[in-house]
């Protein structure tokens, strides 16, 4: 049976002192209907708090910039009317214990394709003023011009509102949404950045957006309350490609985030135990990251499931569950890996996954199902 205890200890983020290890990520469900969280959206984040989160980050919300991002289904963090929705949704989650803070989002220059979900392709909208570091929508393919320095402190000086907002609202701190192929990691990812101003060429140039965006965050923030830096590889339009080819080139594109002050790297990978290189390790990104960086990180990729959800939606197959790999996670965390664990998927089919977990109550975890997220907000009340 395995030992679940290390993940049921304190650990100091920022200011506040999380009862335990797991967080609930940021999941965009496409039920923020004109971009305005509702009152179930609320309860919703709060059931996973009340099942034991102690930290829950909000989906991926629009900032305050013309291009951060247009589906009307998503969250924005502009608007009064969102505002108030946002509001409620930081204090349903404090009223259920949980540490809240909202995911700040500025999806940059995208091409997805045919989105996995409706089909619909996703591309270039010249009308939308879409602002990209060098104006490529995909390797090889430059389709505007990259970012001038006055656009680029517009996107940063949103987000900076978005961090004062985040306060104003009662939020605890916030995260940047940096990996997954969005503005910020269009700087870190090379295949995308070709500038030769101090935000391109180096892999410490190709840091500087973030590390620029995390300082004008922070003079927004109350001390102590915590800046976290989501990162991925994997890209919405390249699922194998890198941020860093080596340990080191890794640990130069990260050092003007840690020299900025983040609190946290967010290691967004789709299976938690894949190793980040070709290079003998078992190391997975969050593995790597703390060591490479020495700041705190957390693991996140397919916790409580066995298959993965965007590849079994693809080939029309049902993902089979359940559990077989925690084993191998708390291995990785009792050896010191990464110090917090993100659970998203098995977590919207099971709020109280923390207290089974705890307790080893494994059998009672009701299995996740992509069948769930037709009606996400509700899923944890149905078989
Ligand atoms: C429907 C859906 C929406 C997501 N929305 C976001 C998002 O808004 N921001 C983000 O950083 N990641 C998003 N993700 C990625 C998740 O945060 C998480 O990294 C991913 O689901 C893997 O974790 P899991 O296997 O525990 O579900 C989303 C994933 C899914 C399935």
């Amino acid at each position: 049976m395995t030992d679940f205890s290390g993940l049921f200890t304190p650990f100091q983020l920022g200011k506040f002192t999380l009862p335990n290890r797991i967080v609930f990520p940021p999941m965009g469900l496409e039920v923020c209907e004109g971009g305005v969280p509702s009152e179930e959206a609320a309860q919703y984040y709060a059931r996973r708090a009340q099942g034991g989160a102690s930290l829950v980050i909000t989906e991926g919300v629009y900032i305050d910039h013309h291009s951060s991002g247009d589906n009307p289904m998503l969250g924005r963090f502009h608007g009064e009317d969102a505002f108030e929705g946002w509001r409620t949704v930081a204090t349903k989650v404090h009223e259920a214990g949980g540490i809240c803070v909202p995911e700040l989002w500025h999806v940059g220059l995208i091409y997805r394709g045919p989105d996995l979900m409706t089909g619909v392709e996703v591309a270039f909208r010249p009308e939308l003023g879409q602002v990209s570091p060098s104006g490529y929508i995909e390797p090889g393919k430059q389709v505007c011009d990259g970012m001038t320095q006055a656009q680029i402190d517009e996107v940063i000086a949103a987000y900076a509102r978005g961090a004062s907002k985040a306060v104003e609202l009662g939020f605890d701190g916030i995260e940047l949404h940096g990996g997954h192929g969005y503005i910020i990691d269009q700087f870190f990812w090379k295949a995308l950045n070709h500038r030769t101003d101090r935000y391109g060429g180096s892999a410490r140039e190709c840091g500087q957006f973030a590390a620029e965006v995390i300082t004008a965050c922070r003079e927004h923030l109350e001390p102590g309350m915590p800046v976290i830096l989501r990162i991925s590889n994997w890209k919405m339009i390249d699922f194998a490609a890198r941020i860093a080819d080596t340990p080191e080139e890794l640990e130069e594109l990260l050092a003007p985030a840690v020299e900025a002050g983040v609190d946290l790297f967010d290691c967004s990978q789709r299976r938690f135990w894949e190793p980040a290189f070709d290079d003998g390790s078992d190391l997975n990104l969050a593995g790597w990251v703390k060591k490479v960086t020495g700041v705190p990180s957390c693991t996140i990729g397919s916790v409580g499931l066995d298959a993965d959800f965007f590849v079994n939606l693809a080939e029309g197959k049902i993902a089979e569950l359940n559990t077989v790999r925690l084993d191998d996670l708390m291995r990785r965390f009792d050896r010191g890996d990464f110090d917090l664990v993100a659970v998203g998927r098995a977590m919207i089919a099971e709020p109280d996954w923390p207290q089974f977990v705890r307790d080893g109550d494994l059998h009672q975890l009701k299995p996740f199902s992509p069948s769930l997220m037709a009606d996400p907000l509700m899923a944890h009340v149905k078989d």
